[in-house]
Formats: C-alpha cells, sequence, structure tokens
C-alpha cells in the first residue's frame, strides 16, 4: 500500500474528496486530509462540525481484495489503530467505544465513518474517514457532556499533523495484518483490553429491537459478543445496530 498524503485547505468532507480520487483510480493508500470541511459528514446521515484548523480531518482511500460483507471489519481496524497512536502520545485512557468511537474519560474524541463503493458485486473501493477533535476548546452545551478534545484531556496542545503521519503509519501495519488473517483474529485480544463497553451493561439498538446486555468483546468477524438478561449470547453485527451505555453514551 502507497501512502501518498493530499493536503487540502478546505473541502466539502475528506470522505467525499477520497470516493472522487477513489472513483479516479486513485491508488490504495491514497490519503485526503483537510484543515477544514464545509459539510462534514457523520454516521447516521449526521453532519460532522469541521471548524478550521483545529482539529484532524483525514479520509484513507483503499482497494481491499476481500469479501464486500468483510469491509465494516475495516472501520475496527482504524479505531484500534486511532486508539493505539493516542496511547501512544500519552492519551493513555483512550478507550474504544465499538465500533467506530474512541473516548477519552467517557467522551467522543473521535469518530469514523467508513464508505464503500460497489463496482458490481465486488468492492470498488472503501473510504475510512476519521475525524479527531484535536485542539477544540470549547463544545456547545448539548455536547459538551459527551465529546473531548485531545487538548481538553491533556491541557496541551496536540501536534495534529504529527498525529495524522502517525495513524497512517499504525493503520497501515494493521491493514496488512488484517489482509493476511482475512479477518480480526490478530487484534481481538488487544481490541477488547482497549473495549470501553467490554463487562458493561449496554443497550442495544436494533431496528425493532431493543434490549439490555452485558458486552462481552468482540468476535474475529468484527460483531460485539452480548450476553443477553435470559443468559443467551448473540452476536451483534455493527452495521444494524448502535450500543450505548445503559445510563448514557457510553
Ligand atoms: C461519526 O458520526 O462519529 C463519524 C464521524 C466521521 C467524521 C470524519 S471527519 C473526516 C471524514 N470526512 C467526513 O465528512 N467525515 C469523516
Amino acid at each position: 500500500m502507497e501512502n501518498k498524503i493530499i493536503y487540502y485547505n478546505t473541502l466539502d468532507s475528506t470522505n467525499v474528496k477520497a470516493r472522487e480520487l477513489g472513483l479516479e483510480g486513485a491508488a490504495s493508500g491514497t490519503v485526503v486530509v483537510a484543515k477544514e470541511q464545509t459539510a462534514g459528514r457523520g454516521r447516521r446521515g449526521r453532519s460532522w462540525e469541521s471548524p478550521a484548523g483545529e482539529n484532524i480531518y483525514m479520509s484513507v482511500l483503499l482497494r481491499p481484495e476481500i469479501e464486500a460483507q468483510k469491509a465494516p471489519m475495516l472501520t475496527l481496524v482504524m479505531a484500534y489503530s486511532v486508539a493505539q497512536v493516542l496511547r501512544e502520545e500519552g492519551y493513555h485512557e483512550a478507550q474504544i467505544k465499538w465500533p467506530n468511537d474512541i473516548v477519552i474519560a467517557g467522551k467522543k474524541v473521535c469518530g469514523i465513518l467508513t464508505e464503500m463503493e460497489m463496482n458490481g458485486f465486488a468492492i470498488g473501493h472503501v473510504v475510512i474517514g476519521v475525524g479527531i477533535n484535536g485542539n477544540r476548546e470549547i463544545f456547545p452545551e448539548e455536547l459538551s457532556g459527551k465529546a473531548t478534545s485531545l487538548f481538553l484531556e491533556k491541557g496541551e496542545k496536540a501536534d495534529c499533523e504529527e498525529l495524522i503521519k502517525k495513524v497512517v503509519e499504525q493503520f497501515e501495519k494493521d491493514y496488512k495484518r488484517f489482509l493476511e488473517a482475512g479477518n480480526l483474529s490478530f487484534l481481538k485480544e488487544a481490541y477488547d483490553q482497549m473495549l470501553v463497553n467490554c463487562d458493561k451493561e449496554v443497550r442495544v439498538l436494533e431496528p425493532g429491537n431493543e434490549y439490555n446486555a452485558v458486552a462481552l468483546g468482540i468476535t474475529s468477524e468484527g460483531e460485539l459478543m452480548v450476553r443477553k438478561e435470559d443468559g443467551s449470547i448473540e452476536n451483534v453485527f455493527a452495521g444494524e445496530v448502535s450500543v450505548r451505555g445503559v445510563l448514557g453514551y457510553v
């Protein structure tokens, strides 16, 4: 995988740009970075606030030769890579909220949005977008209870450019291991250790079905294993549901 990082001042969304580059034939491993996004995208059609200069907005374009149903696993690989880098950089409390958020002290510091383009029945390309709250000092009241930034957690400015390079490097290694293994068995144990929900009660929100359960860890396919109140074990698939703490976000 060749990692070419392309920097922009302003984009509508790095995911949109990476998709365009993907459709134009850009190489697997191309990384798009912007200082500001005017139409940053979050999961479930939400927007992602992307003010200039203070945060990380990046997207990685990939052309994995894997079955399309395995693509959601790439979100977990990226979450693992980001959490790993943050821990190495001194944010020791960084944890993963399955499947695609990184939290510090129970508040979200990073979100990941993976989007896939099909080419017939095969994957054309995958774009993994990563938004990290870097040096944001103030959050609007409705977010301040559940969002934080690296600056707020450490009390010193984060070097966003350096962090981008480190995430790209770490992801390159983890992505390679993922392609070799064909699943997440290689990181399952380390991932579970960083899983904020592990052994905690969570609320599983499936379309038309909500229940409380205890999160046990991930499977090698990236599903969240949970123990329901009747003692039965269920594997929850990332694409269909969201999971939150029984009392709030984590
Ligand atoms: C979420 O809802 O938690 C996912 C947020 C993903 C935001 C990032 S910022 C870089 C990339 N470009 C986008 O438009 N979204 C992702």
